[in-house]
């Protein structure tokens, strides 16, 4: 038997095979589905700070319409301050999942105020959170704000969060970033102990009859898992084997996982595929991982791990040139 046990965050896990932050995950009924299809952990949605702020709003209001005559009462509830003070939420779900799961259960967060972020992971670790996932996902629109300052932020917010916080911590990150070796190595020294590559964005399209924008969420596609391949390739000798890597976006099948393994990761995270075909798709994963392994005589994980990284990573910088030469020549030498 095939041994897929593996290490995130310095959490043992029973399977490589992860089920990322999605809205499955975050219902105690749908998240307990998605572990006994045999996810090797569960991240939970993220928090959203908007979604906190409603909350103090709603409070506020209620404690206005209802006791208008003594105003002066709000000023003792100006936010809320306290994880107990969300009520039922978040944390409540958090909680229940963790309760009823043998498995890892990840929390996930993304906030804006600098000072909120490391207030919230620690309601996540209060909670009851094995660890703490950051999703760092921001525009940089405002033109007078070089990329370096945008960067600073980030680093400034895993300091904090790592400080506030006993917990592992990893850190999900766009794939924008200008110079991602450099920020990578700065998310680490700041006392991340993860990194998931890369988050999903969903640009949204323009209704031609109105005139606006309209949100459209398009579920990831398998060829998406290549730039985190490329990176983990390139991030896993650089990083060290201390630093856990886990790869997001387009694993649909056993063989994604493999590849995976293969650059380095720790874990391959799936959402959208889950989403696709139920939870049940990550038993079927994981019966085409292990056949994979087995026919390739693998007798575990660990084995498998990293053992492609070295073909593409002497020099990522001269191997990436030549292989964007060699793929547009390829589509010429073959059709033109
Ligand atoms: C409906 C939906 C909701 C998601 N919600 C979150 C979220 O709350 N936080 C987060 O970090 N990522 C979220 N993601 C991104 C996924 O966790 C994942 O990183 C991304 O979809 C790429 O992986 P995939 O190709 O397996 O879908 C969401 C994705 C989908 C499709």
């Amino acid at each position: 038997m095939v041994d897929l046990a593996t290490r995130y965050l310095g959490l043992d896990l029973r399977s490589p095979i992860v089920a990322s932050a999605s809205p499955l995950n975050g219902k105690p009924e749908s998240a307990k589905l998605v572990e006994d299809a045999g996810a090797g952990a569960i991240v939970l949605p993220s928090l959203f700070e908007e979604e906190i702020v409603h909350q103090e709003v709603q409070l506020t209001r209620a404690l206005e319409k209802g006791d208008g005559a003594f105003a002066e009462a709000l000023g003792y509830f100006p936010e809320i301050d306290t994880y107990a003070d969300v009520g039922d939420s978040y944390l409540d779900r958090l909680e229940t999942i963790k309760m009823r799961s043998e498995v890892p259960v990840i929390a996930s967060l993304n906030a804006t105020a600098p000072g909120k972020w490391a207030t919230y992971a620690r309601w996540l670790a209060d909670a009851g959170a094995d660890a703490v996932e950051l999703n760092l996902y921001r525009l940089a629109a405002d033109p007078s704000v070089p990329g370096s300052a945008v960067e600073d932020v980030d680093i400034e917010t895993v300091a904090a969060v790592r400080e506030a916080i006993d917990l592992p911590l990893a850190v999900k990150l766009s794939p924008y970033y200008s110079a991602t070796a450099n920020f990578a190595a700065r998310i680490v020294a700041a006392g991340a102990d993860g990194l998931v590559l890369f988050n999903h964005f969903y640009q949204p399209d323009l209704d031609l009859e109105t005139l606006d924008v309209s949100p459209r969420l398009e579920l990831s596609r398998q060829w998406e898992l290549r730039l985190p391949l490329r990176w983990i390739a390139i991030l896993r000798p650089q990083l060290g084997k201390a630093v856990s890597l886990a790869a997001t976006s387009g694993i649909t099948e056993g063989t994604d996982v493999v590849k995976a393994l293969m650059v380095g990761s720790d874990v391959a995270m799936m959402t959208s595929a889950v989403l696709r075909n139920g939870p049940e798709h990550i038993r079927k994963v994981e019966r085409e991982l292990r056949s994979w392994l087995e026919e390739h005589e693998y007798e575990s994980v660990t084995q498998l791990r990293g053992s492609a990284t070295s073909a593409t990573s002497s020099d990522p910088s001269a191997f990436e040139r030549n292989n964007y030469v060699a793929t547009l020549h390829s589509w010429a030498s073959e059709r033109v």
